[in-house]
């Protein structure tokens, strides 16, 4: 007999409390495979989290190995060989200048210690008038009530209102909804919100350098991310790059925002840091905000039971050797351009409004009119429908919703492990096509 995977039947909750989810119990590649010995190709990396694929067994002998050595270290009193070894890797990858990094768990976590970390550098500066921090809508930071407060996700904020702090929210570069001279797309949005609030009290601007699900992948103008340096070096701003998402390879390069030539000047990192073997995430920093911090009270004032821990550090290392070695981002870059250019079809397909992005990151937005770009409304459940479908035809996908509005819109993103094959993604086009007939279908959508 099949074990209950449907709450209340299961011990565990998922946050679908309604529904039943399938028992993966094996992962190959591209691909997961559930105890009824369906197969589904996982053209989302998970949550854009399975980078290397499945099966690596590099990385899980690593964690093997490190846990045999020494279970735990207390990052307070010791460092650590994995940690000390993957953060001189991360030196030759990241951007020149940002060679500092502090290890956690998630994004969330990632996130909120660079926020609270560019607000201790102003205070340990001699600014502790700049608090404030300016993020965009659509964006995603995470769920933990920093970040949440940081992210225009209205879905999750709606419940936790009263516990959130105030986050300044300007447009972002939408390039499929807004105008090429508009405040967003020119970054001007953000100099008219600094001006707004003053700049002594602003201590950090957070993007995401290549849209994540809020935007679906949507690629900022070149000249954006210049701009928006220059803004925030005129006002003392700190930059803080959410590279959990598009980082780590992902688009095609290392990081993200190195498409566009600009160096922030703190950096997060997560989701595929590991290939998804362990959860991991990094705050990475460059020397001028960690100095007055070093100079004045010594330490970070921020602290997680697990940060810089071996076990996960050697997951973290393992990965992104086995990048390396088997020149991953490179082939990302190549894989990137042939999914970018196979998805380009779909734009002729009925309820497709666009379809874009970077690298092995993509977007796929549908509209009820193509001319006026018309978002379905919410009540039809365009996306859920899609992904429920898509399921059914053996293929997943991630959904996002409320971007078009704040409450309408639906998309999915396709972000596939950089080991697919050309195969596989005239599998993925194939089995979208399939999906997106059925979900017209039930929703009685005219074609
Ligand atoms: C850009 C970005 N930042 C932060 C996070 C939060 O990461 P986590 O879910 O690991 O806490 C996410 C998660 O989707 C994300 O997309």
């Amino acid at each position: 007999m099949s074990p209950a995977r449907r709450y209340p039947e299961t011990g565990v909750f998922y946050r679908a409390l309604d529904r039943e989810f399938p028992m993966i119990v094996r992962g190959e590649g591209c691909w997961l495979i559930d105890d009824r010995g369906n197969r589904y190709l996982d053209a989302c990396g998970g949550a854009y989290v399975a980078n290397l694929g499945h099966g690596v067994s590099e990385v899980s002998d690593a964690v093997a190995e490190q846990i045999r050595k020494v279970a735990y270290v207390n990052g307070t009193a010791f460092t650590n060989e994995p940690a000390e070894a993957l953060a001189s890797e991360l030196r030759g990858l990241n951007p020149k200048g940002l060679d500092f990094a502090y290890f956690l768990s998630s994004g969330s976590e990632a996130v909120e210690a660079a926020l609270k970390l560019a607000r201790q550098h102003w205070v340990e500066s001699g600014k502790p008038g700049k608090h404030k921090i300016i993020a965009r809508t659509p964006g995603y930071h995470g769920n933990t009530l920093l970040a949440l407060s940081a992210s225009a996700r209205e879905s999750y904020r709606k419940t936790y209102g009263p516990w959130l702090v105030p986050v300044t929210m300007i447009k972002a570069p939408y390039a499929y909804r807004s105008a090429p001279d508009s405040p967003e797309m020119t970054a001007q949005a953000l100099e008219d919100a600094i001006k707004k609030e003053g700049a002594d009290t602003v201590a950090a601007f957070i993007a995401e350098p290549v849209g994540g699900s809020s935007t679906g992948a949507s690629v900022p103008p070149t000249d954006y991310y210049r701009r928006v340096r220059e803004i925030c070096d005129r006002h003392s701003v700190l930059f803080v790059a959410d590279e959990v998402l598009c980082g780590s390879g992902r688009t095609g390069k290392w990081t993200a925002l190195e498409h566009f030539g600009v160096l922030p000047d703190i950096m997060t990192l997560g989701k595929g840091l590991s290939g998804g073997y362990v959860p991991l995430s990094a705050v990475v920093a460059t020397e001028r905000v960690l100095a007055p911090i070093a100079k004045g009270s010594g330490s970070f004032k921020h602290a997680q039971t697990f940060s810089h821990s071996p076990a996960i550090c050697a997951a973290g290392l393992a990965a992104v050797r086995h990048i390396k070695k088997h020149g991953l981002i490179e082939r990302c870059a190549r894989m990137g351009a042939v999914l970018q250019e196979r998805l380009s079809t779909l734009k002729s397909l009925p309820a497709v409004g666009d379809v874009r992005g970077l690298g092995l990151l993509s977007g796929i937005e549908f509209v009820s009119d193509k001319g006026a770009k018309t978002p379905f409304p919410r009540a039809l459940q365009f996306a859920e429908t899609f992904v429920a479908r898509a399921r059914d035809a053996g293929l997943i996908v991630w959904p996002n919703t409320g971007h078009a509005d704040g409450e309408n819109g639906d998309l999915v993103m396709i972000a596939p492990p950089f080991t697919i094959s050309a195969v596989e993604i005239d599998e993925i086009v194939s089995r979208f096509k399939i999906a997106l007939e059925k979900t017209l279908e039930a929703r009685h959508v005219q074609r």
